[in-house]
């Protein structure tokens, strides 16, 4: 397995689902009535599938190897950058969740507290996304040795094997597809 390639193509749908976020941040602005419940499946997806699934391969396998293996250079751009930002990434949606909650309980104005947080979140993650495909993927191809991509890559193909066993993948591809047509 390809592991890069691989989590390159789970950016993809990752930015599908941030062009979700904003259209329904939109609908708000809008005053168009909204499904809340649809908001909680744009939190379900951020946090198990970009979270839990996407940066915890990075996380786990990739980043922490860049440390171990490629320097000072690598320990700055992983710890002060791509960690930095996929914690920033869990305060969006943890105050995105609040915000939905006080909208539900009849707080009108905390609709700005959702597109804030919902809105920022997007723009957060496409400036990730754009860093690791051009700059952090390409220095790790570049400097990890063979054995330690090679090792890299199984880790990648046994976490993926027991995702698939448990239906993760499908089920939020699905799930973004449910809201791409809504
Ligand atoms: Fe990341
Ligand atoms: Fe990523």
């Amino acid at each position: 397995m390809d592991s890069i390639q691989l989590m390159v193509d789970e950016h993809v749908y990752i930015k599908r689902m941030l062009a979700v976020l904003r259209k329904y941040s939109y609908r708000l602005l809008n005053g168009e009535q909204v499904d809340f419940e649809d908001f909680y499946k744009m939190i379900d997806f951020v946090r198990n599938y970009a979270d839990k699934h996407h940066h915890g391969k990075e996380e786990d396998f990739l980043f922490n190897r860049m440390v171990e293996n490629q320097g000072s250079a690598a320990e700055k751009l992983v710890k002060n950058g791509m960690l930095v930002e996929h914690d920033l990434g869990r305060l969006h949606m943890q105050e995105l969740e609040e915000a939905i909650e006080r909208v539900k309980a009849g707080d009108d104005e905390s609709k700005l507290d959702v597109i804030a947080n919902a809105v920022s979140y997007t723009h957060l993650l496409h400036r990730h996304i754009d860093k690791e495909d051009a700059v952090v993927y390409k220095f790790a191809q570049n400097g990890l040795s063979k054995e330690v991509m090679d090792q890299i890559d199984a880790q990648c193909e046994s976490f993926e094997k027991d995702a698939t066993a448990q239906g993760i993948q499908d089920k939020y591809i699905k799930l973004l597809e449910e809201l791409e047509n809504k």
